[in-house]
Protein backbone atom coordinates (compact mmCIF):
# COMPACT_ATOMS: atom_id res chain seq x y z
CA UNK A 1 0.00 0.00 0.00
CA UNK A 2 1.13 3.04 -1.24
CA UNK A 3 1.69 5.53 2.22
CA UNK A 4 0.26 9.15 2.63
CA UNK A 5 3.39 11.56 2.57
CA UNK A 6 4.27 12.06 6.21
CA UNK A 7 4.13 16.07 7.24
CA UNK A 8 8.18 16.09 7.17
CA UNK A 9 8.53 15.48 3.27
CA UNK A 10 5.56 18.17 2.72
CA UNK A 11 7.29 20.65 4.62
CA UNK A 12 11.03 19.85 3.49
CA UNK A 13 9.15 19.82 -0.72
CA UNK A 14 8.17 23.70 0.25
CA UNK A 15 11.64 24.52 1.68
CA UNK A 16 13.43 23.14 -1.75
CA UNK A 17 10.76 25.00 -3.90
CA UNK A 18 11.50 28.26 -2.00
CA UNK A 19 15.08 28.07 -2.27
CA UNK A 20 15.08 27.56 -5.87
CA UNK A 21 12.42 30.58 -6.41
CA UNK A 22 15.00 32.46 -4.14
CA UNK A 23 17.97 31.64 -6.43
CA UNK A 24 16.43 32.80 -9.65
CA UNK A 25 15.22 36.25 -7.76
CA UNK A 26 18.61 36.81 -6.19
CA UNK A 27 20.85 35.59 -9.19
CA UNK A 28 18.97 36.26 -12.35
CA UNK A 29 22.27 36.20 -14.14
CA UNK A 30 22.71 32.58 -13.66
CA UNK A 31 19.67 31.54 -15.39
CA UNK A 32 20.82 33.86 -18.53
CA UNK A 33 23.96 32.01 -18.20
CA UNK A 34 21.96 29.08 -18.36
CA UNK A 35 19.78 30.11 -21.56
CA UNK A 36 23.09 31.42 -23.41
CA UNK A 37 24.51 28.14 -23.04
CA UNK A 38 21.71 26.24 -23.73
CA UNK A 39 21.06 28.49 -27.01
CA UNK A 40 24.72 28.28 -27.81
CA UNK A 41 24.57 24.31 -28.13
CA UNK A 42 21.50 24.38 -30.00
CA UNK A 43 22.95 26.25 -32.63
CA UNK A 44 26.36 24.93 -32.86
CA UNK A 45 25.84 22.93 -36.23
CA UNK A 46 26.27 18.88 -35.62
CA UNK A 47 30.05 18.01 -35.11
CA UNK A 48 31.33 16.04 -38.04
CA UNK A 49 32.47 12.63 -37.93
CA UNK A 50 36.03 13.80 -37.98
CA UNK A 51 35.94 16.58 -34.73
CA UNK A 52 33.52 13.83 -32.75
CA UNK A 53 36.44 11.19 -33.08
CA UNK A 54 38.83 13.43 -32.47
CA UNK A 55 37.16 14.76 -29.77
CA UNK A 56 36.91 11.32 -28.37
CA UNK A 57 40.09 10.31 -28.74
CA UNK A 58 41.08 12.53 -25.57
CA UNK A 59 38.13 11.32 -23.46
CA UNK A 60 39.22 8.93 -20.54
CA UNK A 61 36.56 6.71 -20.32
CA UNK A 62 37.01 5.69 -16.92
CA UNK A 63 35.75 9.57 -15.77
CA UNK A 64 34.90 11.34 -18.11
CA UNK A 65 31.56 12.05 -19.57
CA UNK A 66 30.58 12.00 -23.59
CA UNK A 67 32.26 15.19 -25.05
CA UNK A 68 29.88 17.98 -26.35
CA UNK A 69 30.35 19.99 -29.52
CA UNK A 70 30.48 23.18 -28.05
CA UNK A 71 32.28 26.72 -28.57
CA UNK A 72 35.35 27.40 -26.81
CA UNK A 73 35.85 31.20 -26.19
CA UNK A 74 36.90 33.08 -23.60
CA UNK A 75 36.52 31.51 -19.74
CA UNK A 76 36.02 28.57 -21.35
CA UNK A 77 38.17 25.92 -18.81
CA UNK A 78 38.81 22.23 -19.33
CA UNK A 79 40.55 19.30 -20.72
CA UNK A 80 39.31 20.46 -24.53
CA UNK A 81 40.86 24.27 -23.70
CA UNK A 82 43.76 21.89 -22.66
CA UNK A 83 44.00 20.04 -25.85
CA UNK A 84 43.65 23.10 -28.08
CA UNK A 85 46.40 24.76 -26.31
CA UNK A 86 48.09 21.75 -26.72
CA UNK A 87 47.57 21.74 -30.66
CA UNK A 88 48.19 25.56 -30.79
CA UNK A 89 51.58 25.08 -29.34
CA UNK A 90 53.08 23.00 -31.33
CA UNK A 91 51.88 24.51 -34.51
CA UNK A 92 53.56 27.60 -33.35
CA UNK A 93 50.47 29.87 -33.12
CA UNK A 94 50.43 29.89 -28.88
CA UNK A 95 53.10 30.80 -27.01
CA UNK A 96 51.36 30.86 -23.28
CA UNK A 97 51.70 28.06 -20.64
CA UNK A 98 49.21 25.57 -21.58
CA UNK A 99 46.81 25.80 -18.61
CA UNK A 100 43.36 24.64 -19.62
CA UNK A 101 42.21 28.57 -19.25
CA UNK A 102 40.78 30.23 -22.14
CA UNK A 103 42.38 33.39 -21.88
CA UNK A 104 43.18 36.32 -24.01
CA UNK A 105 46.03 35.02 -25.47
CA UNK A 106 44.67 31.41 -26.55
CA UNK A 107 41.86 33.66 -28.04
CA UNK A 108 44.65 35.32 -29.89
CA UNK A 109 46.39 32.61 -31.03
CA UNK A 110 43.15 31.23 -32.36
CA UNK A 111 42.59 34.31 -34.31
CA UNK A 112 46.21 34.10 -35.70
CA UNK A 113 45.34 30.19 -36.73
CA UNK A 114 41.93 31.03 -38.10
CA UNK A 115 42.98 34.01 -40.42
CA UNK A 116 46.30 31.65 -41.09
CA UNK A 117 43.35 28.74 -42.42
CA UNK A 118 40.92 31.40 -43.80
CA UNK A 119 38.54 31.33 -41.28
CA UNK A 120 37.09 33.62 -39.71
CA UNK A 121 39.28 35.47 -37.13
CA UNK A 122 36.67 36.12 -34.36
CA UNK A 123 38.82 34.04 -31.42
CA UNK A 124 36.34 31.68 -31.02
CA UNK A 125 36.77 28.22 -31.51
CA UNK A 126 33.91 26.72 -32.76
CA UNK A 127 33.62 23.73 -35.18
CA UNK A 128 34.79 24.29 -38.30
CA UNK A 129 38.06 25.87 -36.23
CA UNK A 130 38.28 22.60 -34.09
CA UNK A 131 38.05 20.56 -37.81
CA UNK A 132 40.73 22.68 -38.93
CA UNK A 133 43.04 22.17 -35.72
CA UNK A 134 42.83 18.48 -35.74
CA UNK A 135 42.65 17.79 -39.28
CA UNK A 136 45.20 16.96 -40.66
CA UNK A 137 45.38 19.30 -43.55
CA UNK A 138 46.11 22.40 -40.29
CA UNK A 139 49.60 24.61 -41.01
CA UNK A 140 51.96 25.89 -38.74
CA UNK A 141 52.11 29.35 -38.09
CA UNK A 142 54.04 31.85 -40.73
CA UNK A 143 54.67 35.01 -38.94
CA UNK A 144 53.15 38.10 -40.95
CA UNK A 145 56.57 39.14 -42.96
CA UNK A 146 58.50 42.13 -42.40
CA UNK A 147 58.43 44.52 -45.55
CA UNK A 148 60.51 43.19 -48.55
CA UNK A 149 63.76 44.34 -48.83
CA UNK A 150 65.74 46.83 -50.96
CA UNK A 151 67.53 46.48 -52.98
CA UNK A 152 64.44 44.43 -54.77
CA UNK A 153 66.95 42.16 -56.45
CA UNK A 154 69.21 39.61 -54.67
CA UNK A 155 71.17 37.02 -56.00
CA UNK A 156 74.44 34.55 -55.50
CA UNK A 157 77.11 36.14 -53.83
CA UNK A 158 74.91 38.94 -51.93
CA UNK A 159 75.44 39.33 -48.12
CA UNK A 160 73.78 41.58 -45.73
CA UNK A 161 70.57 42.10 -44.05
CA UNK A 162 68.30 41.80 -47.13
CA UNK A 163 69.55 38.64 -47.57
CA UNK A 164 69.22 37.81 -43.92
CA UNK A 165 65.33 38.62 -44.20
CA UNK A 166 64.79 36.33 -47.61
CA UNK A 167 66.30 33.92 -45.70
CA UNK A 168 64.39 34.13 -42.99
CA UNK A 169 61.36 34.06 -44.75
CA UNK A 170 62.08 31.39 -47.02
CA UNK A 171 62.32 29.43 -43.88
CA UNK A 172 59.13 30.92 -42.27
CA UNK A 173 57.17 29.34 -45.03
CA UNK A 174 59.54 26.16 -45.26
CA UNK A 175 61.54 26.12 -48.38
CA UNK A 176 64.73 27.48 -46.49
CA UNK A 177 66.16 25.07 -44.05
CA UNK A 178 70.23 26.24 -43.56
CA UNK A 179 71.00 29.06 -41.58
CA UNK A 180 69.49 32.73 -41.59
CA UNK A 181 73.67 34.16 -41.91
CA UNK A 182 73.26 36.73 -44.35
CA UNK A 183 75.18 34.79 -47.13
CA UNK A 184 73.56 34.17 -50.53
CA UNK A 185 75.34 30.53 -51.43
CA UNK A 186 74.04 27.28 -52.64
CA UNK A 187 71.09 27.06 -50.14
CA UNK A 188 69.34 30.03 -50.67
CA UNK A 189 69.96 29.84 -53.94
CA UNK A 190 68.27 26.11 -54.24
CA UNK A 191 65.35 27.26 -51.48
CA UNK A 192 64.78 30.26 -54.37
CA UNK A 193 64.65 28.44 -56.95
CA UNK A 194 62.52 25.48 -55.07
CA UNK A 195 59.61 28.91 -54.20
CA UNK A 196 60.13 29.65 -57.68
CA UNK A 197 59.23 26.42 -59.27
CA UNK A 198 56.00 25.89 -56.81
CA UNK A 199 54.69 29.70 -57.63
CA UNK A 200 55.00 29.67 -61.27
CA UNK A 201 57.42 32.29 -61.45
CA UNK A 202 60.66 31.73 -63.59
CA UNK A 203 63.52 28.80 -61.73
CA UNK A 204 66.77 30.94 -61.96
CA UNK A 205 67.74 31.10 -58.39
CA UNK A 206 67.59 34.95 -58.40
CA UNK A 207 65.52 36.68 -56.30
CA UNK A 208 64.27 39.63 -58.91
CA UNK A 209 61.34 42.32 -58.21
CA UNK A 210 58.62 39.26 -58.74
CA UNK A 211 60.21 36.30 -57.02
CA UNK A 212 60.71 39.12 -54.19
CA UNK A 213 57.29 40.54 -54.67
CA UNK A 214 55.70 36.94 -54.35
CA UNK A 215 57.94 35.82 -51.18
CA UNK A 216 57.32 38.67 -49.42
CA UNK A 217 53.60 39.20 -50.33
CA UNK A 218 50.95 38.09 -47.13
CA UNK A 219 49.42 35.33 -48.64
CA UNK A 220 52.98 33.56 -50.01
CA UNK A 221 51.89 29.68 -49.59
CA UNK A 222 54.10 27.67 -47.15
CA UNK A 223 56.13 25.29 -49.42
CA UNK A 224 54.57 21.65 -50.34
CA UNK A 225 56.59 18.84 -49.56
CA UNK A 226 56.64 16.36 -52.13
CA UNK A 227 55.86 12.80 -50.66
CA UNK A 228 59.49 10.56 -51.04
CA UNK A 229 58.86 8.65 -54.14
CA UNK A 230 58.95 4.55 -53.48
CA UNK A 231 62.84 3.81 -53.54
CA UNK A 232 61.83 1.17 -55.95
CA UNK A 233 60.59 3.54 -58.59
CA UNK A 234 63.78 5.54 -58.37
CA UNK A 235 66.29 5.96 -61.52
CA UNK A 236 69.05 3.73 -62.09
CA UNK A 237 72.05 4.59 -60.94
CA UNK A 238 74.90 3.95 -63.09
CA UNK A 239 78.66 5.68 -62.56
CA UNK A 240 81.53 4.57 -61.12
CA UNK A 241 80.56 3.50 -57.75
CA UNK A 242 77.82 1.88 -59.39
CA UNK A 243 78.89 -0.01 -62.43
CA UNK A 244 76.66 -2.81 -63.69
CA UNK A 245 78.05 -6.84 -64.48
CA UNK A 246 79.34 -7.41 -67.80
CA UNK A 247 76.12 -9.48 -69.00
CA UNK A 248 74.25 -7.20 -68.13
CA UNK A 249 71.39 -6.09 -71.10
CA UNK A 250 68.10 -4.19 -70.57
CA UNK A 251 64.67 -5.73 -71.77
CA UNK A 252 62.81 -3.66 -73.97
CA UNK A 253 65.77 -2.03 -76.49
CA UNK A 254 64.45 -0.81 -79.68
CA UNK A 255 65.98 0.04 -82.57
CA UNK A 256 66.07 3.65 -83.30
CA UNK A 257 65.59 3.86 -86.91
CA UNK A 258 62.88 1.54 -86.75
CA UNK A 259 61.13 3.18 -84.06
CA UNK A 260 61.68 7.17 -84.63
CA UNK A 261 60.22 8.37 -88.05
CA UNK A 262 63.36 10.04 -90.17
CA UNK A 263 61.63 12.79 -91.14
CA UNK A 264 61.94 13.79 -87.18
CA UNK A 265 64.92 12.97 -86.17
CA UNK A 266 68.17 11.43 -88.17
CA UNK A 267 69.82 8.50 -86.02
CA UNK A 268 73.71 7.99 -86.70
CA UNK A 269 74.03 4.30 -87.57
CA UNK A 270 71.61 1.77 -88.16
CA UNK A 271 72.38 -0.38 -85.30
CA UNK A 272 71.63 1.82 -81.82
CA UNK A 273 69.22 0.51 -79.76
CA UNK A 274 67.30 2.06 -76.62
CA UNK A 275 65.03 1.50 -74.16
CA UNK A 276 61.00 1.33 -75.41
CA UNK A 277 60.19 4.13 -73.17
CA UNK A 278 62.89 6.41 -73.40
CA UNK A 279 62.46 5.86 -77.25
CA UNK A 280 58.89 7.34 -76.97
CA UNK A 281 59.68 10.27 -74.92
CA UNK A 282 62.61 11.10 -77.87
CA UNK A 283 60.05 11.22 -80.17
CA UNK A 284 57.75 13.27 -78.16
CA UNK A 285 60.63 15.71 -77.44
CA UNK A 286 61.26 15.95 -81.03
CA UNK A 287 57.82 16.60 -82.37
CA UNK A 288 57.89 19.46 -79.88
CA UNK A 289 61.50 20.42 -81.02
CA UNK A 290 59.65 20.43 -84.46
CA UNK A 291 56.51 22.21 -83.53
CA UNK A 292 59.13 24.68 -81.85
CA UNK A 293 60.94 24.97 -85.37
CA UNK A 294 64.03 23.75 -83.98
CA UNK A 295 64.71 20.52 -86.45
CA UNK A 296 68.38 18.92 -87.47
CA UNK A 297 69.22 16.91 -84.74
CA UNK A 298 70.56 13.48 -85.21
CA UNK A 299 71.05 10.87 -82.39
CA UNK A 300 74.85 9.02 -82.00
CA UNK A 301 74.23 6.95 -79.45
CA UNK A 302 72.04 5.50 -77.89
CA UNK A 303 72.76 1.63 -75.86
CA UNK A 304 75.85 0.11 -75.21
CA UNK A 305 76.87 -3.46 -74.63
CA UNK A 306 79.81 -3.75 -72.24
CA UNK A 307 81.87 -5.13 -74.83
CA UNK A 308 81.46 -2.41 -77.09
CA UNK A 309 82.28 0.26 -73.97
CA UNK A 310 85.78 -1.54 -73.43
CA UNK A 311 86.25 -0.77 -77.18
CA UNK A 312 85.81 3.01 -76.98
CA UNK A 313 87.52 3.15 -73.65
CA UNK A 314 90.42 1.40 -75.25
CA UNK A 315 90.40 3.48 -78.75
CA UNK A 316 90.50 6.79 -76.64
CA UNK A 317 93.73 5.06 -74.29
CA UNK A 318 95.32 4.51 -77.92
CA UNK A 319 95.25 7.92 -79.20
CA UNK A 320 96.51 9.66 -75.85
CA UNK A 321 99.18 6.86 -76.08
CA UNK A 322 99.92 8.21 -79.53
CA UNK A 323 100.36 11.84 -78.69
CA UNK A 324 103.42 10.66 -76.38
CA UNK A 325 101.35 10.48 -72.86
CA UNK A 326 102.34 7.81 -70.51
CA UNK A 327 99.77 4.61 -69.66
CA UNK A 328 98.62 6.13 -66.50
CA UNK A 329 98.22 9.23 -67.69
CA UNK A 330 96.70 8.76 -71.36
CA UNK A 331 93.78 6.10 -69.08
CA UNK A 332 92.98 8.78 -66.64
CA UNK A 333 92.39 11.59 -69.36
CA UNK A 334 90.48 9.06 -70.55
CA UNK A 335 87.89 8.65 -67.67
CA UNK A 336 87.18 12.12 -67.73
CA UNK A 337 85.26 11.33 -71.13
CA UNK A 338 84.68 7.71 -71.26
CA UNK A 339 83.47 5.87 -68.66
CA UNK A 340 85.41 2.57 -67.88
CA UNK A 341 83.49 -0.62 -69.08
CA UNK A 342 80.32 -1.42 -66.81
CA UNK A 343 80.47 1.93 -65.94
CA UNK A 344 79.01 3.52 -68.29
CA UNK A 345 75.53 5.12 -68.58
CA UNK A 346 74.54 3.72 -72.27
CA UNK A 347 74.74 0.28 -70.86
CA UNK A 348 71.05 1.08 -69.31
CA UNK A 349 69.58 2.12 -72.90
CA UNK A 350 68.22 5.08 -70.54
CA UNK A 351 70.99 7.40 -71.92
CA UNK A 352 71.53 9.31 -75.43
CA UNK A 353 74.10 11.53 -77.55
CA UNK A 354 72.22 13.84 -79.20
CA UNK A 355 74.61 16.15 -81.64
CA UNK A 356 74.22 18.45 -84.81
CA UNK A 357 75.84 17.08 -87.52
CA UNK A 358 78.87 18.76 -88.89
CA UNK A 359 79.21 20.99 -85.66
CA UNK A 360 79.98 21.69 -82.06
CA UNK A 361 76.43 21.13 -80.12
CA UNK A 362 77.04 23.50 -77.36
CA UNK A 363 75.67 26.54 -78.44
CA UNK A 364 73.65 25.33 -81.18
CA UNK A 365 69.95 26.43 -81.31
CA UNK A 366 69.17 22.57 -81.19
CA UNK A 367 71.57 22.47 -77.90
CA UNK A 368 69.86 25.57 -76.51
CA UNK A 369 66.11 23.88 -76.98
CA UNK A 370 67.09 20.71 -75.45
CA UNK A 371 68.93 21.84 -72.34
CA UNK A 372 65.86 23.99 -71.68
CA UNK A 373 63.35 21.36 -72.52
CA UNK A 374 64.55 18.05 -72.41
CA UNK A 375 63.40 17.66 -68.85
CA UNK A 376 59.61 18.20 -69.77
CA UNK A 377 59.88 14.76 -71.13
CA UNK A 378 61.99 12.52 -68.41
CA UNK A 379 65.08 13.53 -70.13
CA UNK A 380 68.21 14.92 -67.56
CA UNK A 381 71.33 16.92 -68.77
CA UNK A 382 73.26 14.43 -67.36
CA UNK A 383 76.81 15.89 -66.66
CA UNK A 384 77.05 19.51 -66.26
CA UNK A 385 79.27 22.01 -65.41
CA UNK A 386 79.74 22.74 -61.93
CA UNK A 387 78.95 19.12 -61.20
CA UNK A 388 81.90 17.61 -61.97
CA UNK A 389 83.13 16.12 -58.50
CA UNK A 390 79.70 14.67 -58.08
CA UNK A 391 79.46 12.95 -61.42
CA UNK A 392 83.05 12.02 -61.83
CA UNK A 393 82.95 13.33 -65.65
CA UNK A 394 83.79 16.74 -67.55
CA UNK A 395 80.14 18.27 -68.62
CA UNK A 396 78.68 16.43 -71.65
CA UNK A 397 76.18 19.30 -73.50
CA UNK A 398 75.42 16.21 -75.36
CA UNK A 399 74.38 13.28 -73.43
CA UNK A 400 70.93 13.27 -71.92
CA UNK A 401 69.53 10.31 -69.93
CA UNK A 402 65.92 9.46 -69.79
CA UNK A 403 64.65 9.54 -65.90
CA UNK A 404 60.63 10.05 -65.90
CA UNK A 405 59.26 13.54 -65.94
CA UNK A 406 58.16 12.95 -61.97
CA UNK A 407 62.42 12.84 -61.74
CA UNK A 408 63.37 14.79 -64.14
CA UNK A 409 61.54 18.07 -63.09
CA UNK A 410 62.48 17.66 -59.55
CA UNK A 411 65.83 17.85 -60.96
CA UNK A 412 65.48 20.75 -62.68
CA UNK A 413 63.85 23.13 -60.54
CA UNK A 414 66.54 22.12 -57.68
CA UNK A 415 69.61 21.83 -59.91
CA UNK A 416 70.18 18.03 -58.64
CA UNK A 417 72.32 15.92 -60.56
CA UNK A 418 71.20 12.55 -60.36
CA UNK A 419 73.28 11.36 -56.91
CA UNK A 420 72.16 14.86 -55.56
CA UNK A 421 68.77 13.64 -56.47
CA UNK A 422 69.10 9.99 -55.26
CA UNK A 423 70.69 11.27 -52.16
CA UNK A 424 67.72 13.73 -51.41
CA UNK A 425 65.43 10.65 -52.02
CA UNK A 426 67.06 8.13 -49.70
CA UNK A 427 68.37 6.14 -52.63
CA UNK A 428 71.28 3.97 -52.78
CA UNK A 429 74.24 6.36 -53.62
N1 LIG B 1 80.77 9.73 -72.08
C1 LIG B 1 80.00 9.09 -71.05
C2 LIG B 1 80.46 9.52 -69.72
C3 LIG B 1 80.10 7.61 -71.16
O1 LIG B 1 81.09 7.12 -71.66
O2 LIG B 1 79.18 6.98 -70.70
ZN1 LIG C 1 76.80 9.73 -73.80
Amino acid sequence: MRQKPSLFTLVLWIALAGCAVGIVLLAPGALDAYGDLTLEQNATPTPTADIRSVLLVTVDPANTPAPTAQVLKPGVKGDEVTRMQTKLKELGYYTGEVDGQYGQGTAQAVKLFQAQQGLTADGLAGTDTLTALYGGAAQTYIPTPSPSPTPSMLSKGDQGDAVRSLQQRLKDLGYYAGSVDGDYGGGTQEAVRLFQSQNDLEVDGVCGSATMAAVFASNAPPVTVTPTPDPASLPILVNRDHPVSVDYKPDDLVLLRNALPASLVYVKGSEIEGDKTAVAALQEMFEAAQADGITGFQISAGYRSYAYQEELFNKQVAAYLEDGRTKSSAISATRQTVADPGTSEHHTGLAFDITVADTIFKGTKQQIWLHKNCWDYGFIVRYQEGKEAITGFVAEAWHIRYVGVTHSTVMRDRNWCLEEYLEAMGGAV
